[in-house]
């Protein structure tokens, strides 16, 4: 279950068997609130996803992770840039978030397609959480990691391309589409629920997708803090879409 889940063992992969500086559950990162302080204040609204996922900890099991240190440091003041008492630009640490974040309200299904925006960009360290549940017959699902009108990183899984299922990842940039990266492992099922989970390293995006490794994208965009939003949309209802820090 998600508790005993080990980020190193859903987020190793080739070439990176043991990626650094990860607390060993994630499976219940704080919900909406994972960013107290004055850069997101009320922006992410009926994101809280108590309950949503499996495994997930049910409502009241919050505050703080269930796996007790966890997050070192996680009351640790000031990580988050435009908090009082924030020494940098980024948090430093791994929990350098409160883990005793509130909830929002919680609103059930978020509107898709939905946008998340990221108020001064992406950094390492930033982990996006996504909830939700594939529709029947899905076609396809994307997420956009967009700078402007550009897309850093699109992530597609598509679920019947020549009645294969795959997924793709590239960048458009100008309009234009770069080369794209495929993966055949596919680990989302029409009808059921998933979590999707992508890290932001310094030289990729890694996806975890129900606490498991999936894929790493190579930033193309390597001005992270360009990168100012992200669309979720697709053949899913959506139940929560998260930031927060390790
Ligand atoms: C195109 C598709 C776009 C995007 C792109 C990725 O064929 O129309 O939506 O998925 O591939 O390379």
């Amino acid at each position: 279950m998600a508790d005993s889940f080990s980020l190193n063992d859903a987020l190793a992969g080739p070439g990176n068997p043991n990626p650094q500086g990860w607390p060993g559950a994630w499976g219940n990162q704080p919900g909406a609130g994972g960013y107290p302080g004055a850069s997101y204040p009320g922006a992410y609204p009926g994101q809280a996803p108590p309950g949503a996922y499996p495994g997930q900890a049910p409502p009241g099991a919050y505050p703080g992770p269930t796996a007790p240190g966890a997050y070192p440091g996680s009351t640790a003041p000031g990580a988050f840039p435009g908090q009082p008492g924030g020494s940098g630009a980024y948090p430093s640490a791994p929990g350098a978030y409160p883990a005793a974040a509130p909830y929002g309200a919680p609103t059930g299904a978020l509107t898709v397609p939905y946008e998340l925006p990221f108020p001064g960009g992406v950094m390492p360290r930033m982990l996006i959480t996504i909830t939700g549940t594939v529709k029947p017959h899905a076609n396809k699902i994307t997420l956009n990691f967009k700078r402007g009108n550009d897309i850093a990183f699109h992530f597609n899984p598509r679920f019947n391309e020549n009645n294969r299922r795959v997924i793709v990842c590239n960048t458009k940039q100008a309009n234009n589409w770069g080369k794209e990266e495929r993966q055949s492992a596919f680990p989302f099922e029409s009808g059921k629920p998933f979590k999707i989970q992508v890290l932001v390293e310094p030289d990729h995006f890694k996806v975890a997708v129900n606490d498991a490794h999936l894929l790493q994208y190579n930033h193309r965009m390597r001005n992270l803090r360009e990168i100012n939003q992200m669309e979720i949309s697709g053949d899913i209802t959506l139940t929560s879409a998260v930031p927060t820090m390790i």
